[in-house]
């Protein structure tokens, strides 16, 4: 399937789509707490999302088995929510969720403190975050896909830290994953040529550590290699004739 221009009646679907997922971050964000468990914030994200009337896409897909991916620490991306796993004072925790309302997906990320953590931790998530901005300088009509990769890449390693390979956001739409592949790590290419009407998930993955990771036994759970920290944080943009449209984002939200 070749890379897809959404239609304006498709861009309001859309539109709406990414507001709920930006509705429903915000209120696990406000669950984070110690003592809370990853099971228990999946719950929650589950119950949230049909309250809107919405279905969650990431249960089931390829047989993922929850609806919202919790990753403590060292885990990169896709943990798996436990009722034995509990956040603890000075852990991080990323939240990575997605939805479908009237066909159509969204699909967005964010890495919470839980208390007081390291300043250490402290900037890897804010380093993690600015660097979609970043990328985001770059998501304009007639630039080139990897534009928005080595912009991401160049501002993470001036900080020492590792960007995931192995992972990469995508196009989005009618289907969670769609054409084209946006890997957020240096690319010798150029890539597709951004148009008005393309909507890309965006998600850098940052280690603290080295780039590298591995799987755990679960064949989901992705961890550093190095037991270093990871941070992840993703939204669903709109490309525009003008500045890219971040539609995971509430107008108020600074999308932590
Ligand atoms: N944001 C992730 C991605 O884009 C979520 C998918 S994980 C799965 O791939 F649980 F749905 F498999
Ligand atoms: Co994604």
């Amino acid at each position: 399937m070749a890379v897809t221009i959404k239609s304006k009646r498709e861009i309001e679907l859309m539109r709406e789509s990414c507001r709920i997922l930006a509705e429903v971050h915000a209120q696990l964000g406000e669950a984070i707490k110690p003592g809370i468990s990853t099971w228990d914030i999946n719950a929650l994200g589950d119950k949230l999302i049909r309250s809107y009337g919405c279905v969650p896409n990431f249960l089931n897909y390829n047989g993922y088995p929850a609806s919202i991916c919790v990753s403590v620490n060292d885990e990169v991306v896709h943990g798996i929510p436990s009722r034995e796993r509990v956040l603890k004072e000075g852990d991080i925790v990323s939240l990575d969720a997605g939805l479908i309302y009237k066909g159509y997906h969204s699909d967005a990320a964010r890495t919470h403190p839980v208390g007081r953590i390291s300043s250490k931790a402290e900037r890897l998530i804010a380093v993690t975050r600015q660097s979609f901005f970043e990328g985001m300088k770059y998501a304009l009509a007639g630039n080139h896909l990897y534009d928005i990769s080595n912009a991401i890449d160049a501002f993470c390693t001036r900080y020492g830290y590792g960007v995931v390979r192995d992972l990469v956001g995508h196009g989005i739409g009618t289907h969670l994953h769609e054409e084209p592949q946006i890997p957020n790590f240096r690319q010798w290419r150029k890539g597709i040529r951004l148009r008005p009407g393309m909507t890309l998930a965006i998600e850098p993955m940052i280690n603290m550590g080295g780039y590298r990771v591995r799987w755990l036994e679960d064949e989901w759970t992705v961890v550093t290699q190095d037991g270093s920290l990871s941070a992840h944080y993703e939204n669903t943009v709109l490309i525009t004739e003008g500045k890219p449209e971040i539609l995971t984002l509430l107008p108020e939200d600074s999308g932590t």
